[in-house]
């Protein structure tokens, strides 16, 4: 039998036998039902009879007898009637009651005192024979028979049968229909599901199947991330092969793996940063992750999840506590663990002093020259060193029972961290990485403390900055402010017996995203989106209601370093200029709000929206505007279709340590299309010359370099865009995090904690 046949068959006989088993017992019970109250009419009408009969028989009045029998056979319902006496002999009665009276009726009604009655038949007709007896003082003197038409019931009984069979067939074929259906349903998204998986299996790349009931929810998340681990697996072999074969260098996961866990000989890696790479927060739907937006976390993740180990950062999220264990850890990422994050606590006092204060008004302004003065409050000078020592101790206890850990501490929040770390361990290999730009020994200068942030800095084997002209600026800082020798010919800086390497290491994304897939249908648009820029372009426009022929897009943290005024009146002037593009060209920028806790970061965000409005205002034609300000928190995979749905990328930092969105806009278009507008006073200028170079100062200059990508020819966007692919692809962060670690281990760490250059 077949695997269909070997299921269906016993279904279908269980459902007609219970259908079958329910019909019988409810034609039955009906039927018992309608004897019963027919009974019951029959006895009421002889109790009657009786009564009129009683007197008469005791009188031995047969004449009336006969005459009562007349009277009352051609009454309703009665079609026969008799009259026993005393001795059983029938006094009085009509034809029909002699011919259907089958039984002794004196004698039954002796053993039956409240009378008995019998279905009889006669001919094709159903008869109801009942007998009754007739007492004078306990003597029985009589007995009285009634003969009553019981067709009714047996018609009744034969309606409700037909009635009962009719729904019961009728229910059985819809139960039939329902299971056929659903298991047809059921056996067709198997299918479907099961022919994915084979075509994943077997290396063909199609749309995972859309199984629509919710039941299959859960699995249908199971079986696409299973397939697309498989698929990135299987990319990343051919990948690797690929490289092998033409003997390239590229940096992958596992090339980093491999390389770190060679360096680290067994030891795990430890990332202190500010920002955690997931912030558990409780919303009105209970508690959901959260990814920040920081460049930082964009590149950092790929390292841990490639290398593992730990990320030491603030608990953040207001629901952080909630998931962690007793010693304040958590695994990560929430759907696929992989590392260690640990949380560290602050007072809202210490986050107000040491992040929102020194870091974000003292130092932040400090090294970006985007005009916005620092602020120094001792205070807040106070709760840095506090916060920076209560890193160190965490530090320490993450690492009790590494030997030569190798620590990577991340950004201008933890400056006093590599002397705090190397006092406690002295073995630990130390590196910093200064994700912001550094500023010329004059600006520098102006902060109270700068001696002891150098000093801190220089506690490390390894400073780390974006460019060599940052690199510089350092070195020039040290010379002026400390009595430190700075080796110009190997960028080092010895001091106190100590030498600290400083190098330039431009951070990066993790790659650029695979080619797209081709012959995707309407249907399938919102899948396909992820893949297929084109497919994604006609999406997001349909989504957004933005038909317009030109869209652009821009993607930052509401800060007043990413230029954003500037860029909106780079585009005013743009449209003032070429008046064509009015209701022709969109440009969304998406807007993540960031340290609003700050005065000067929430007066910026009023003015970035009132500036969009104004423009807005100016140029507004019905439903049509230029800007699309989208202030909110946006997933990876939303801005990624941003990204890949648009015809260029506007980054126009006034002062910028790299910028990895110009960087994240590159590896998303592996339709090699869109045109990047690039900031000169970003550090990712100086790797992607193919970009569109601006200085957004220059506000003329900013609407030219708009028009200039809208006009750029297919074949010299795709040009471009191929070789900054090639850049991004090869320098990425896999590099990044090998090349800095394998400079950092290159050092040799005395037991004192004096590093030796190998
Ligand atoms: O650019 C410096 C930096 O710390 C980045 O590393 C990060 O992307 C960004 O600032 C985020 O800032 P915050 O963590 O204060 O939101």
């Amino acid at each position: 039998m077949r695997g269909g046949l070997r299921f269906l068959v016993p279904l279908l006989c269980a459902l007609a036998a219970l259908s079958a088993s329910f019909a019988f017992y409810q034609v039955s019970t009906e039927r018992t039902s309608l004897r019963t109250e027919f009974e019951r009419r029959v006895s009421t009408l002889a109790e009657g009879l009786v009564e009129t009969a009683q007197p008469l028989l005791a009188r031995g009045a047969v004449g009336e007898l006969r005459r009562v029998v007349q009277r009352n056979s051609n009454q309703e319902r009665i079609l026969g009637m008799a009259i026993y006496d005393d001795e059983g002999r029938r006094i009085a009665a009509t034809e029909l009651e002699k011919l259907t009276q089958p039984f002794d009726a004196f004698a039954l009604v002796r053993q039956h005192p409240q009378g008995i009655g019998e279905i009889v038949r006669a001919g094709d007709k159903a008869l109801y024979w009942f007998a009754m007896p007739v007492y004078q003082e306990e003597r029985l003197i009589g007995v009285v028979a009634v003969v009553c038409d019981a067709s009714e019931i047996e018609a009744q009984s034969a309606r409700i049968l037909r009635d009962t069979v009719l729904h019961t067939t009728a229910q059985t074929l819809v139960l039939i229909l329902a299971v056929l259906l659903v298991r047809s349903n059921l056996a067709g998204q198997v299918q479907h599901t099961a022919a994915w998986i084979r075509s994943v299996r077997t290396g063909m790349r199609t749309l995972p199947p859309q199984l629509h009931h919710k039941v299959f929810r859960p699995l249908t998340r199971e079986v696409t991330d299973l397939a697309r681990s498989l698929d990135a697996a299987r990319a990343q072999a051919e990948q690797e092969a690929r490289l092998r074969v033409a003997s390239e260098s590229r940096w992958t996961p596992e090339r980093l793996r491999v390389s770190v866990q060679a360096k680290l000989q067994g030891n795990p890696l430890f990332v202190v940063a500010n920002r955690e790479p997931y912030m558990h927060v409780l919303g009105e739907s209970g508690v959901s992750v959260l990814v920040p937006a920081s460049g930082l976390v964009t590149a950092m993740e790929p390292v841990l999840l490639a290398c593992e180990g730990t990320w030491i950062a603030h608990g953040s999220g207001n629901a952080d506590k909630t998931v962690t264990d007793e010693h304040d850890r958590v695994r990560v990422p929430p759907e696929q663990p992989r590392y260690t994050l640990r949380r560290v606590w602050l007072t809202n006092e210490e986050e107000k002093g040491y992040y929102q204060g020194l870091a974000n008004e003292g130092l932040w302004p400090l090294c970006h020259i985007a005009h916005t003065r620092p602020t120094f409050r001792p205070e807040d000078w106070r709760q840095y060193q506090v916060v920076n020592r209560k890193f160190a101790d965490a530090v320490v206890e993450e690492m009790e029972t590494a030997e030569q850990p190798v620590v990577l501490v991340q950004d201008y929040h933890f400056a006093l961290l590599p002397r705090l770390l190397k006092e406690k361990r002295p073995d630990a290999r130390v590196a910093i990485f200064w994700h912001i730009p550094w500023p010329n020994p004059e600006a520098f200068g102006i902060c109270p403390w700068q001696v002891e942030l150098l000093d801190g800095l220089l506690g490390a084997d390894l400073i780390g900055f974006h460019t060599q002209f940052h690199c510089n600026n350092f070195l020039e800082t040290v010379e002026r402010c400390l009595e430190a020798r700075v080796e110009w010919e190997r960028f080092a800086v010895s001091r106190n017996g100590h030498t600290t390497t400083v190098l330039p290491f431009p951070i990066s994304v993790a790659g650029t995203e695979s080619a797209p897939q081709e012959d995707v249908d309407d249907d399938e648009l919102e899948e396909a989106s992820a893949a297929n820029p084109l497919v994604a372009r006609t999406a997001l426009r349909r989504k957004l209601g933005l038909d317009r022929l030109v869209l652009g897009v821009g993607v930052d943290r509401v800060d007043y370093t990413k230029g954003l005024i500037e860029r909106f009146r780079g585009i005013e002037r743009f449209l003032e200029r070429f008046d064509a593009f009015l209701e022709q060209f969109t440009f969304v920028q998406i807007a993540a709000p960031s340290r609003t806790d700050i005065d000067r970061y929430s007066e910026f965000l009023r003015s970035v929206e009132a500036e969009a409005d104004r423009i807005n205002r100016r140029f507004q034609r019905h439903e049509w505007k230029p800007i699309v300000l989208q202030v909110r928190h946006h997933s990876h995979e939303e801005i990624s279709r941003y990204y890949r749905a648009s015809d260029f990328c506007l980054i126009t930092s006034l002062h910028d340590g790299m910028n990895l969105v110009a960087k994240e806009f590159v590896a998303s278009r592996s339709d090699e299309d869109g045109v990047l507008i690039l900031s000169t006073f970003a550090g990712a200028s100086r790797e992607l010359p193919d970009a569109i170079i601006v200085n957004p100062y220059d506000i003329d200059a900013l609407a030219d370099s708009i028009h200039l990508a809208i006009d750029m020819g297919r074949r010299e966007r795709s040009a471009r865009m191929r070789r900054m692919r090639q850049v991004v692809g090869e320098h990425n962060v896999y590099r990044w995090a090998g090349n800095l670690i394998a400079e950092l281990c290159r050092i040799r760490v005395e037991k004192t904690g004096k590093a030796v250059v190998r």
